[in-house]
């Protein structure tokens, strides 16, 4: 009988009792019995009260264990190992036996085609040697690799030319630790760093993929400049390199100086990689590679403080990609994806703080919350600092805190010093959870306008009471005849409401408009949902006129959801609803009508809200939602503005000449969503000509891959099986085809189609990515998965459960599929508790899945 998992808490952190001077590994790799022998350089921590000696490990083999060379036997259980030690300074050496082989949850050191590979964070590393597994313990690494494997790489720069020796001289944490071995080849490159400090620099890959690297290359040295311009920050070491894995949980890791990436963040060709697939690499190279300081030179006191690296991270390569591409399409899309995982995870059971309290399983814990979410409040901070104070906070903080593990206090503190201001109220941002609702009313009075603004948090698990968030609301005005009265203006809503009086005639400079319009939350300066109570005219105004671009997408984006929800809800199907169907065509096409426009803003305003935003809207009125009619709804509004629209999207669509030669920039990737936009419009199961035509001539994964999505929506049955010919051979691609196979396949075909694709030959589950495509694919098909039968929620509970027992981690991430059951009318619900509980009840359930499960159902 084990006994339930415990909850570690954020309250009681002590450090650890021992500091560490140098660690040195040694590893004769052997793909069922590696041999990891440490030598560790201990001494009692002088700040530390209490001196027990305890080592992480799990699933070792204990050989030997020696103190100052004498042999010693531990206490050892499952968890890690004590053992008494001298009140000095003294030499820990350890030999212990693993298995990467047979490592399939792909944490700690596994094979992945023949390679080895790591993945420490967050407790990987206790499954490679007895270790204190903890960010709070640094310490410089060497590293000998004993293996006839031609590539052999560690952390820090070579000490030897043929990778048997590492040399790590910044001292880290454990989690940061890594080592590859494999028969790779390396595309090599340059930078000189801005004090002319030469790297070199490699991205390693498998023979036949070293042609699929440059853009990622390309990206690296970007960041490189980058963050030396924006942050002041350079590179450290002689050498960096990435290392692309076709197995890995995630989508890359920092780990000093050698970062490994799923390989689907590294390779790309025109041919195999999307625009969006190019998208995430820029994104993710950039990110890994800021870790270098936010996260390696300054990392987490404990793992309650992942928002410290990650939300910092992420804001910084959302700021490094909005300068290397659109600012304003960033935004967009950056927000787009907030409420879609943020929001959603923020609504429901599983809403947690971006600084959590407790866990049980900190796997659990790398979530839109903690990432994306932490990463708007670095921007609402800089918001309320400006530009200036912002950096001036940050350099403080590197000078500060480098070589420490850091708290959000200390985070904080730079800034509160810096610009002399508490920030006390602001940090409630860190620990309450739940998405903030900001209301506005407004009313005429004479010249003036009076507007309130209000907020309300609203109660999360283990949170019923809320105060007060501090809010940036950035707003303008428009006149009714769409001039600008009032550029954007920080308003701090920082109590339950604020009044705000506005003189129109003085904004106007002379006679007040008869009508404005007010502009809120403008680059959704927080992340919070708006309530305002804006005419259908109102938004048309806005989609016509504003000058913030988040919100004139914001504006065509509402008009969408309020023509769609208002079907769906039942609302009003009278003539007054036609009527208002017709102003939102009307103002679309208007809009469209501005050649100016950068072709990538347009197809966002162009895109419809997804089945998944439709419901939450759903939900949100008042109405328990039908997946089904969401969809069906859904897809008749995008053909009956197809179809109103044509001529205008028919010249969308030949705006693009699709001979160009292929090019990855922001520029190019926007005609091509443009063009592809329209396809998707334009296309019904009576009209596939275009979709066939581009299908075959497509001489790009962007354009073949749209062109693939719309004729499985809409009915053919044969350009899926000559895509699949085209590319069995490729695993990424592959991972495309089987993911859009169900995912855009009509409702009623979805299911069946991801019971035979779970039985196709190259349906390999136990890689994540290729586990990911076919189980998201279900689940981002919400009329599929919430087949009214259950069937769906059964297919995907079973492939849970075998997933769990090799692969905890992609598992309990892939469980979020349920996170929104509540949602749903008594009979949906009833199964999807029944499929919880199931799971719940399944005998040795992973510590990841159960508490994710039960989190679920409280
Ligand atoms: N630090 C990595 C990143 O954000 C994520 C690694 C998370 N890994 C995990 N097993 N939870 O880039
Ligand atoms: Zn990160």
């Amino acid at each position: 009988m084990t006994q339930a998992p415990q909850p570690v808490r954020l309250a009681d952190y002590s450090p650890f009792g021992y500091l560490i001077d140098s660690v040195e590994l040694f590893f004769t790799l052997d793909p069922t019995a590696t041999r990891v022998k440490s030598r560790i350089k201990f001494r009692p921590n002088p700040e530390a009260t209490d001196p027990r000696f305890f080592l992480h490990g799990e699933q070792l083999t204990l050989i030997s264990a020696a103190i100052d060379g004498a042999p010693v036997s531990p206490d050892v259980t499952e968890y890690g190992l004590t053992c008494p030690v001298p009140n000095a300074p003294f030499v820990w050496e350890a030999e212990v036996e693993i298995n990467p082989q047979g490592n399939t949850a792909l944490e700690g050191l596994y094979m992945s085609n023949g390679m080895y590979c790591t993945q420490c964070e967050a407790e990987g590393f206790r499954k490679i040697t007895f270790y204190p597994d903890r960010p709070d313990v640094m310490a410089p690494f060497t590293v000998h690799i004993d293996s006839d494997l031609p590539v052999k790489l560690s952390n820090g720069n070579p000490e030897a030319s043929d990778g048997s020796l590492w040399n790590d001289p910044w001292p880290k944490p454990a989690y940061l630790f890594a080592l590859v071995a494999g028969d790779l080849v390396a595309h090599s490159d340059h930078f000189t760093t801005a004090s002319g400090k030469p790297v070199d620099l490699n991205i390693w890959v498998r023979a036949g993929d070293e042609d699929k690297c440059a853009y990622a290359m390309d990206a690296l040295k970007r960041s490189m400049k980058w963050d030396e311009e924006e942050y002041g920050r350079e590179y450290d070491l002689d050498v960096f390199n990435i290392v692309a894995v076709d197995d890995f949980n995630m989508g890359a890791m920092e780990n000093k100086g050698l970062n490994i990436f799923n390989s689907k963040y590294v390779l790309a060709s025109p041919e195999t990689a999307t625009d969006r697939d190019y998208a995430f690499i820029e994104a993710i190279v950039a990110h890994e590679y800021f870790h270098n300081w936010t996260g390696n030179r300054i990392t987490c006191r404990d793992w309650f403080q992942l928002c410290l690296k990650e939300g910092l991270t992420v804001f910084r390569d959302q700021q490094f990609s909005g300068d290397m591409r659109s600012e304003p399409v960033e935004r967009i899309g950056n927000v787009l994806q907030l409420r879609a995982r943020q929001f959603r995870e923020d609504a429901g059971p599983l809403a947690h703080n971006v600084r959590p309290e407790t866990y049980i399983e900190i796997n659990n814990f790398y979530t839109a919350t903690v990432y994306e979410k932490g990463a708007e409040v670095i921007g609402m901070l800089r918001t309320y600092l400006g530009a200036d104070l912002y950096r001036a906070g940050c350099e403080l903080y590197f000078e500060r805190h480098d070589g420490e593990a850091c708290t959000i206090e200390d985070w904080l503190s730079c800034f509160e010093e810096i610009a002399a201001t508490d920030l006390s109220q602001f940090k409630r941002w860190y620990s309450q959870a739940g998405t903030p609702k900001v209301s506005a009313t407004w009313t005429r009075d004479g010249d003036t306008l009076r507007m309130t603004l209000s907020q309300q948090v609203p109660p999360t698990p283990g949170q019923p009471m809320k105060e007060p968030a501090k809010i940036p609301v950035s707003m303008g005005l428009l006149a009714g005849d769409g001039t600008e009265i009032l550029p954007s203006t920080l308003i701090d809503l920082d109590s339950p409401s604020v009044d705000l009086n506005f003189d129109l005639a003085e904004l106007a400079g002379g006679k007040a408009p008869d009508h404005v319009v007010p502009s809120l939350l403008r680059g959704f300066s927080a992340p919070v949902i708006l309530d305002a109570p804006l005419s259908t005219q109102d938004r048309a105004l806005l989609l016509a006129h504003d000058t913030d671009p988040f919100n004139r997408w914001e504006a065509g984006r509402s008009l969408l959801r309020e023509m769609l929800l208002e079907e769906i809800c039942a609302r009003d199907i009278s003539a007054a609803a036609e009527a208002r169907r017709r102003l939102v065509w009307q103002a679309l096409k208007d809009f469209c009508a501005d050649a100016s426009l950068d072709p990538a803003f347009v197809a966002l305003v162009l895109t419809f809200p997804s089945e998944d935003d439709l419901t939450q809207a759903t939900v949100d009125a008042g109405v328990v939602p039908d997946p089904v009619l969401i969809s069906d709804v859904r897809t008749e509004h995008m053909r009956a503005l197809g179809s109103w629209m044509q001529d205008t999207l028919m010249d969308f669509y030949n705006a693009v000449d699709p001979d160009t030669p292929y090019s990855p920039d922001a520029a190019s990737a926007g005609k091509r969503a443009l063009r592809n936009t329209a396809l998707s419009l334009l296309s019904n199961p009576d009209n596939l000509d275009l979709a066939r035509a581009q299908f075959d001539g497509a001489t790009n994964m962007t354009d073949q891959l749209a062109a693939l999505s719309v004729l499985i929506r809409d009915g053919d049955r044969t350009a899926a099986k000559a895509f699949e010919e085209q590319w069995q051979h490729d695993r990424l691609v592959m991972d495309k085809w089987f993911m859009i196979s169900v995912a855009s396949a009509p409702a009623n075909e979805a299911l069946n189609a991801a019971a035979a694709l779970s039985q196709h030959p190259l349906f390999d589950w136990q890689n994540p990515n290729r586990f990911r495509s076919l189980m998201g694919g279900l689940v981002a098909n919400p009329a599929a998965f919430h087949d009214p039968s259950g069937a769906g929620y059964t297919f995907v509970t079973d492939w849970l459960l075998k997933m769990d027992s090799a692969n905890p981690q992609t598992a309990a991430r892939m469980s979020t599929a349920f996170e929104t059951w509540r949602r749903y009318d008594a009979d949906r619900q009833g199964m999807m508790a029944t499929a919880l509980d199931r799971m719940a009840a399944t005998p040795d359930l992973s510590r990841d899945l159960g508490e994710m499960v039960a989190r679920m159902r409280a």
